[in-house]
């Protein structure tokens, strides 16, 4: 069965981008499945840094085919200027990507709404969104009143569509901003949109038929996660979410396809813990530590620059996002960071009101009152970029390694140590990314 799943365990950020570039080949298909241009997803390779927000990262290799399904909610004019951008650099985006008609659109007013609804949000409460108005999109699709697919703009109802939702946002923008904002104008935005449409043209197709067709035919096919699960809608730490399934559950659902095609899925960690936005982050290092793996790491955001919030890792947080995505094994990333410590802490409980808790809270105020309790290992003084060997690690890299893949209930099997390609060893010294992959 030719489904590999690849699903960030964390806050987003893990390095996504990297593995299902490293493990695109031998696949025939590589999808994302949702999200938006929220992900940032950054492959390094052959000296060149690629950043790609709503094109799957297999897009560096031309004989794959890239899916964007209907899962996903798009921005036009940012995914062009993305196809533009990689056109520009010698990548080949044509025949070669795909796009559902059934991908639901985002429209000025998303955007708008995304500002209004964080630029009001309590003191503290912000949910601190990537502003590509991906909540307002993903409201719009549950409540279908007002929401537009890529399908709809090539319809004959579509002009008469955008009047009716621009007649609808404008009630609302008005009242939000007591008349200050300019009211939105269907009549531009249509043009303007249509002018999108034809430009989309050649990639819309059904994308579901397409996949189902895939994999009934025995081809390989990659599902490319994007933020992480302690994201997800519904299984995160709600309401400093995105508004997709973003943990394993969400791979059916947003790629069209069912559960049983979906053979191996590997979860990606960082080392240590990274959170950009608000909502609590019960290991997070707020101090010198924190600043200093910020530096070493350069966590800063992809998509917003925003510096990242930087903490130990939080293996209550990673067993729980492991069990619920159906993770079979882990692939631990920017290792390298870590190096130089003296010591490494490790969060295997929380303290909740004085009670010893190992199951993460299903509420956010439980959470925000969790106390982390640390294992601390030690550390290991070498730089260890240029490792390729996993016997080459420092023992005590090693022994890190596989504490992370005990507490969490799965065995690592990638390990990453810089950012580029290269950069990269398996845990069984024998396997290839092929056959990882397969
Ligand atoms: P994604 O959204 O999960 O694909 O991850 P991002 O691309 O947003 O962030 C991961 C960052 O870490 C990128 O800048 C990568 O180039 C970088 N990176 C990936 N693997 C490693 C690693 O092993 N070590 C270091 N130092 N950086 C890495
Ligand atoms: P990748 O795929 C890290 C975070 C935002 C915010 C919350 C909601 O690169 O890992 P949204 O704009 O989705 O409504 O924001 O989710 N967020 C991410 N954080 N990596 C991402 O994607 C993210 N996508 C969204 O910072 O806290
Ligand atoms: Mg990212």
């Amino acid at each position: 069965m030719p489904g590999l799943c690849v699903i960030g365990l964390q806050w987003g950020d893990e390095a996504k981008g990297k593995i299902v570039d490293l493990l695109t080949r031998p696949n025939d298909i590589v999808v994302r499945y949702q999200g938006g241009a929220n992900a940032g997803h950054t492959v390094v390779t052959g000296g060149q840094t690629y950043k790609l927000s709503l094109i799957p990262s297999g897009i560096l290799r031309p004989d794959v085919q890239c899916v964007v399904t209907g899962g996903v909610v798009l921005n036009p004019p940012s995914l062009l200027a993305e196809i533009d951008g990689l056109v520009a650099r010698g990548v080949t985006v044509g025949k070669n990507l795909t796009i559902s008609d059934r991908a639901h659109v985002i429209f000025p007013w998303h955007l708008e709404e995304d500002r209004l609804t964080e630029g009001r949000a309590a003191a503290g409460e912000a949910i601190g969104t990537t502003m590509r108005g991906i909540g307002p999109c993903y409201r719009d699709k549950v409540g279908r009143a007002s929401a537009i697919r890529l399908g709809d703009m090539y319809r004959d109802g579509f002009r008469q569509k955008v009047e009716r939702v621009c007649a609808h946002k404008n009630v609302l923008i008005r009242a939000l901003t007591d008349g200050t904002q300019p009211p939105l104008d269907p009549v531009q935005i249509c043009e303007e949109y249509r002018g999108y449409a034809e430009r989309l043209r050649p990639y819309v197709a059904d994308t579901t038929s397409l996949l189902l067709d895939a994999l009934e035919a025995n081809r390989r096919v990659l599902f490319e996660g994007a933020q992480g699960a302690l994201l997800d809608v519904d299984h995160g730490t709600f309401p400093y979410v995105t508004s997709s399934n973003s943990s394993g559950v969400g791979i059916a659902s947003g790629a069209g396809v069912p559960g049983r095609y979906l053979q191996k899925i590997i979860g990606v960690v960082k080392a240590y813990s990274t959170r950009v936005g608000g909502g609590p982050f019960p290991t997070e290092q707020d101090n010198d530590l924190g600043q200093h793996l910020r530096t070493r790491g350069n966590e800063y955001g992809t998509v917003t620059r925003r510096p990242r919030r930087c903490g130990w890792f939080d293996a209550v947080a990673a067993r729980y996002t492991a069990r619920l995505s159906g993770v079979d094994s882990l692939a631990v990333m920017l290792l390298d960071v870590l190096s130089e410590l003296p010591e490494i802490k490790v969060c295997t409980a929380y303290e909740i009101d004085g009670r010893r808790v190992d199951v993460f809270p299903s509420h956010v105020d439980d959470l925000r009152r969790a106390q982390p309790v640390y294992e601390t290992l030690p550390g290991w003084q070498q730089e260890i970029s240029a490792v390729r060997d996993v016997d080459d690690l420092p023992a005590n890299a090693r022994g890190y390694l596989a504490r992370l893949g005990e507490i969490i209930g799965r065995p690592v099997e990638i390990i990453s140590v810089g950012p580029d390609r290269d950069q990269t060893m398996f845990a069984d010294r024998s396997r290839r990314a092929a056959e990882v992959a397969g």
